[in-house]
């Protein structure tokens, strides 16, 4: 089972011709209310690609409450350690332009209010690994992370929004899943994402996985380094693509995939999820996942030059 510890988010969609430079406003004809949060996103596209998944989180006392909700029941997620608080449930907008491109800005709510104590001891030893990102206060998931590590669970990490990590941090992680601009806040270092990818893997005994966006992923372990390419998709919205990346691969890890099959069905998953608008519409399930696998071509190794 994988347990996803983290945000769920109400997502207010503007499609707009260019998205809004500093002081500028932009007018569009409506908009569009979808489930997302980066919690909620990873649960949903884990258990679309194969997984049982339990969501731990919060959402608030109000109408956005069962929007937020929408997508996890229907993907059936276990929503039984999603508690509901007295404060606004978390709350994203989003404006997509034309070309797919985002900018986002999300207002915590509930997403505050998660602790690590909220998952007892039982239910995170049910889980085979858990699955975080930061959206939800970084010393909750942190502690759970360590308590997952003495248990024996697999920590997977999408440290999305970035934060720069220390040694003790890093050694909760078993597998981190980055954009190549996460990383750098990671390493807290500039450089090329493959020797940044190394050093930390190397230097603190994790697999660290870094989405590259049209120009597929890096999956690199302590051992080996390789280069998947990127599924040529038409792009509508790249909203939650890392999400469908990041559930994906940690739905096939979990099932006791390798992490290079698991990268591979990532790959596909975050691809495919662009092909619509919002981040939980367009996430495909196992067997569009396994007919896209067939047209990604291999992984490339890289040597060290
Ligand atoms: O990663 C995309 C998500 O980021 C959106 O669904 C939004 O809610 C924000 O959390």
């Amino acid at each position: 089972m994988l347990l996803v510890f983290g945000s769920l988010n109400v997502d207010l969609v503007f499609e707009v011709e260019h998205l809004p430079a500093p002081g500028e406003t932009v007018l569009t004809a409506g908009y569009t209310r979808l489930a997302g949060g980066k919690g909620a996103n990873q649960a949903a596209a884990a258990a679309k690609a194969g997984a049982a998944v339990r969501m731990a989180g919060a959402v608030g006392n109000d109408g956005l409450a069962s929007i937020a909700t929408a997508g996890l029941e229907e993907a059936g997620v276990d929503l039984g350690l999603v508690r509901r608080r007295e404060v606004p449930t978390g709350l994203a907008v989003i404006g997509v332009e034309r070309s797919g491109e985002n900018s986002i800005i999300v207002a915590a709510g509930a997403n505050a209010t998660v602790r690590s104590a909220d998952v007892a001891d039982a239910d995170l030893v049910a889980a085979r690994t858990l699955l975080l990102q930061n959206e939800v206060p970084f010393d909750q998931s942190l502690d759970l992370a360590l308590r997952a590590k003495r248990q024996g669970v697999r920590v997977v990490w999408n440290m999305a929004p970035a934060k720069r990590l220390d040694a003790a941090a890093l050694g909760a992680i078993d597998v981190l899943v980055v954009n190549a601009g996460e990383l750098r806040m990671v390493a807290g270092a500039d450089g090329e994402p493959l020797a940044l990818g190394r050093g930390l893997s190397g230097g603190h005994g994790l697999d660290v996985v870094v989405t590259l966006g049209g120009e597929g992923a890096l999956v690199v372990t302590p051992e080996s380094a390789g280069r998947l390419p990127a599924l040529p998709v038409q792009v509508v919205d790249t909203t939650g693509a890392g999400d469908a990346f990041t559930g994906c691969l940690a739905a096939s890890l979990d099932e006791g995939g390798s992490l290079d099959v698991a990268a591979r069905r990532a790959a596909v998953a975050g691809a495919l999820s662009c092909t619509a608008l919002g981040a939980q519409a367009a996430q495909p399930r196992a067997s569009r996942i396994d007919e896209g696998l067939a047209l990604l071509p291999p992984m490339q190794p890289l040597t060290v030059s």
